[in-house]
């Protein structure tokens, strides 16, 4: 695909989402180093919606009890993340996406940024489904989340998990 991005003129997050999930796969699947794939998909959310950070954590290799930090877009940010701590640590370790709505109330949040209000975290799976990473995505706004990021941010850890390779 040619390196433009086609984002409608809307605010309503699904229709711009639905927009983007097929110009994130022609993306993806035009390359296959996984880390330039990674980093383009950051960059499509970011300049999608502006969130405050875009970025992945993946499993350490050399150490596999810790994500550490990988291509991203925005604030500077943790490099390592322990198994089961903060948002991104929890996702890891129960295998679940995780929705904060007040960053605040979620107990052991991780503030790389204390501008970040609000958090979703999906986890990246391999074909044999264990995780190898996680998507992480950061508001300014508190409850700036919904089922509707959560529905599209987990088909394109799909289609990312689809292209990984060790
Ligand atoms: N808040 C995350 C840490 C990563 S940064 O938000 C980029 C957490 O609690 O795991």
């Amino acid at each position: 695909m040619s390196e433009e991005l086609h984002i409608p003129k809307t605010n309503n997050r699904a229709e711009i989402y639905a927009a983007l999930m097929p110009q994130i796969e022609a993306l993806v699947q035009g390359e296959k180093d996984f880390i330039a794939n990674t980093a383009n998909v950051m960059a499509v959310l970011k300049e999608a919606f502006q969130f405050l950070w875009v970025g992945c954590y993946f499993v350490s290799k050399d150490n596999g009890n810790e994500l550490v930090l990988g291509p991203f877009q925005g604030p500077v940010a943790c490099t390592r993340i322990a198994k089961g701590k903060g948002v991104c640590g929890t996702a890891w370790a129960t295998d679940e996406t995780i929705l904060v709505e007040d960053v605040e109330q979620f107990p052991g949040h991780i503030a790389c940024s204390s501008l970040s209000k609000s958090e979703i975290v999906v986890p990246l799976r391999k074909k044999d489904n264990s995780v190898f990473g996680v998507l992480d995505v950061d508001s300014e706004m508190p409850n700036h989340f919904s089922e509707i990021d959560k529905k599209y941010l987990e088909q394109i850890a799909v289609l990312l998990g689809d292209v990984f390779y060790e």
